[in-house]
């Protein structure tokens, strides 16, 4: 069942470009040059209930801003956006009841308060029975270990346990969708893995929608079903992981470290690029690298050419990091 529906969204940011100095203080009173900036531009998409979504794109590309449009906190320049049949901007209260937000970036908690303080006033704010309150208060305990930090002021907590604690205020309600912008950014490994086993409960648990931006490419592999990609503005992929893996993800790589001053040839490779034009060789300090497809070629085809020409030290086979795949569609488009 559909749960978001965003059609034609766009957010434009005006910015004024001031001339450096004081007098470019002055004269930008006059006469500032006026930039737009389109951060969110012309994105379409449906989500439906129950899935975990992926929203990655490099720094700057448009996914707190869209975040921001479906979570009420920002009005689109034009287009449209449905959050369980309300529109977010609208109706900030009650789209507020339906969803839960963490911004990895900033607390939404009490500074000063005991972290248990505020989740008090959330149970008040969100008008949480005190039957519901109890039980998923001590469901997080167990999954989050709160008991650990639950009575400290907020500001002594440390990143990873202030992010669960972000996590825990965004969930007492039991929202239907939660949208998480960087919620692991400047985790240790353990915590991250805390926090997605967390997640992967929740949902199973309670079906919950989730909307997650991310740089971790680990959060992605984990958890969602679908990515969406953007850049600049522009949404340039919808679909699964398994696609991108079937499409980019067929390149392996295969380095061989020779014996130092072995001569090599690389000519060899010659008749494996009529199998694969993409191959490539290439030798630096005594490293032999051979990329290929590895749907076209076999490894022992690559490797027994250079046994029999070189003295091989060492053979290290492995495939193409998917960090570099999402890299190369950034660049190229998928
Ligand atoms: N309040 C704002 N005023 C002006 N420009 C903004 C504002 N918020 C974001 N931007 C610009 O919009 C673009 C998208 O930003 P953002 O959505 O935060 O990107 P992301 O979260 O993908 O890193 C960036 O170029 C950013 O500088
Ligand atoms: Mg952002």
């Amino acid at each position: 069942m559909e749960i978001i529906k965003v059609e034609h969204l766009k957010k434009d940011f005006i910015i004024y470009e001031k001339e450096p100095g004081l007098k470019g203080v002055i004269k930008s009173f006059y006469n500032a040059k006026k930039i737009i900036k389109k951060a969110v531009d012309d994105v379409s998409f449906t989500i439906n209930q129950g899935e975990i979504i992926g929203y990655i794109g490099p720094n700057g590309a448009g996914k707190s801003t869209t975040i921001k449009m479906l979570t009420g906190i920002l009005t689109p320049t034009s287009g449209e956006v449905k959050v369980d049949s309300v529109i977010p901007y609208q109706k900030r209260t009650l789209n507020a009841k339906k969803i839960g937000v963490v911004f990895g970036q900033r607390t939404q908690l009490w500074w000063d308060l005991p972290l248990i303080e505020s989740f008090t006033v959330l149970k008040e704010i969100y008008e949480i029975s005190d039957i519901d309150y109890k039980e998923r208060l001590s469901y997080f305990s167990n999954l989050f270990g709160l008991d650990e930090f639950i009575k400290q002021p907020v500001r002594q907590l440390s990143l990873g346990q202030r992010m669960k604690a972000d996590i825990v205020a965004s969930l007492l309600h039991n929202p239907k969708i939660l949208f998480l912008d960087e919620p692991t950014i400047g985790l240790d490994v353990i915590a991250k893995e805390n926090i997605r086993k967390t997640l992967k409960d929740i949902h199973d648990k309670y079906q919950t929608t989730i909307i997650l931006t991310t740089h971790d490419l680990a959060d992605i592999e984990e958890l969602c079903d679908r990515i969406m990609m953007i850049d600049q503005g522009k949404i340039i992929y919808d679909g699964s992981l398994e696609t991108i893996k079937a499409k980019f993800g067929s390149k392996k790589i295969v380095c061989f470290t020779l014996k130092a001053d072995s001569m090599m040839d690389l000519t060899v490779f010659d008749r494996l690029k009529k199998k694969d034009p993409d191959l490539i060789a290439s030798i630096e300090d005594s490293k032999l690298t051979v990329v290929f497809n590895k749907l076209k070629i076999k490894v022992g085809d690559i490797i027994t050419p250079v046994l029999a020409q070189t003295d091989v030290l060492d053979i290290d086979i492995s495939d193409d990091h998917l960090e570099n795949i999402i890299k190369a569609i950034y660049k190229n488009g998928f």
